[in-house]
């Protein structure tokens, strides 16, 4: 039977203190409350209460080996949650928490196998919100928290986004509007010699670099190598999915809407619906379809914080197809092109110019 969902709204991205501590009690208790971090929205419960960890599942529908990242508000929670903190993670969390970074490393005995997914390491971040750190504080919990939304939907950037996948499934939402960057944070796996990135964000690999010096990418996240596993196992799944077929078209950008604009055209023939995920450089350039900006080319940090509520917005428009103009690869833009090709289910096509000169 559907449980009855609270939602407390957030003022000046404060929630009441009353408020805040009905939904800590909440976490206590063993339920679940969603709440806005930096990144995204999260679905929490206590990440040392295996059965909460089993309701989170549950909720999002989520297969129980994609492990959860457990949110802290304290570098001493780090501390007492993992076999020992290297040198190297010290660095990070005093230069990037909190923040949208999230670090693997080995577990100790506290944190039970269902968060991590049955695995010996565990995902470790300290959020940048005043309103998921009032929880954590108010509840004294660590909490377990995945993007909140169903498996395989766009990760949510809105309460609204939330109340559409869980509305029913989980006990309160906080609702602290739109959050600031849109995609999720940076994971990078802190338990070998070299620090290795298992899905890109906010937090570049420049910037780990000029930290930490040599930092990798998984090698899993090339295109070639897809039949290497990755090590974060929720990139395995096809994620962040539209409901339409979603095809990136990569090369120099006027070839691309050309290419975009036969598409289109042909689709169109066809009876289709066709949408166009285009930017504020090109939107104009598109006579048919169904056009939506993604932002501005020279703002990465734009274009990553519109792309999730983008992919909604054509689930909702009801679109057959999606074509998307696609971004440089480098900075921000890894993070962008990773989410993009995750959502096209890598579906991508190269155009080159049929000059031969
Ligand atoms: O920004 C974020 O990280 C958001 C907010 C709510 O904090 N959370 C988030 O969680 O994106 P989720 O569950 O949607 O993504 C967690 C990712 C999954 O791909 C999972 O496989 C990976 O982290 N992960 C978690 N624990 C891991 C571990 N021990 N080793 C490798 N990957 C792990
Ligand atoms: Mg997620």
């Amino acid at each position: 039977m559907a449980m009855k969902t609270k939602v407390f709204i957030a003022r000046d991205n404060q929630i009441d203190a009353e408020d805040i501590s009905v939904a800590a009690n909440v976490i206590r208790e063993g339920g679940l409350v969603a709440f806005p971090t930096e990144t995204v929205y999260g679905l929490g419960g206590d990440a040392m209460d295996p059965s909460a960890s089993r309701k989170i599942y549950k909720a999002k529908g989520r297969p129980s080996d994609n492990p959860l990242i457990v949110h802290i508000a304290e570098f001493s929670q780090l501390e007492a949650i993992v076999r020992e903190v290297p040198e190297n993670a010290r660095l990070l969390a005093e230069k990037f928490w909190p923040g949208p970074l999230t670090m693997i490393l080995y577990k100790n005995d506290y944190i039970p196998y269902e968060t991590t997914g049955g695995l010996d390491t565990v995902a470790i971040r300290m959020p940048n919100h005043p309103v998921a750190l009032a929880l954590l504080r108010e509840s004294d919990r660590l909490i377990a928290a995945p993007s909140a939304n169903t498996s395989g939907r766009p990760s949510p950037t809105t309460a609204i986004h939330v109340w559409e996948d869980l509305q029913g499934k989980i006990d309160v939402i906080l609702d602290g509007g739109e959050v600031g960057i849109g995609i999720e944070s940076t994971i990078v796996d802190m338990t070998g010699d070299i620090p290795v990135i298992l899905r890109p964000g906010f937090i570049t690999q420049e910037m780990l670099s000029d930290v930490l010096g040599k930092v990798k990418m998984d090698p899993a996240m090339a295109n070639e190598n897809q039949d290497i596993p990755p090590k974060a196992p929720g990139m395995k799944y096809r994620h962040y999915a539209p409901k339409a077929e979603l095809t990136l078209v990569e090369g120099e950008l006027s070839k691309v809407v050309d290419k975009i604009n036969t598409f289109v055209d042909e689709a169109t023939a066809q009876g289709k619906k066709v949408g166009i995920i285009a930017t504020e450089e090109t939107k104009a350039l598109y006579p048919n379809g169904q056009v939506v900006s993604i932002g501005s080319r020279s703002d990465e940090t734009q274009v990553a914080h519109y792309l999730y509520q983008v992919l909604r917005q054509f689930d909702e428009m009801q679109v057959d197809l999606i074509y998307s103009e696609s971004f440089a690869c480098v900075g921000v833009g890894q993070a962008i092109m990773n989410r993009l090709l995750k959502a096209a289910g890598n579906k991508r096509i190269f155009v080159v110019s049929n000059c031969k000169l």
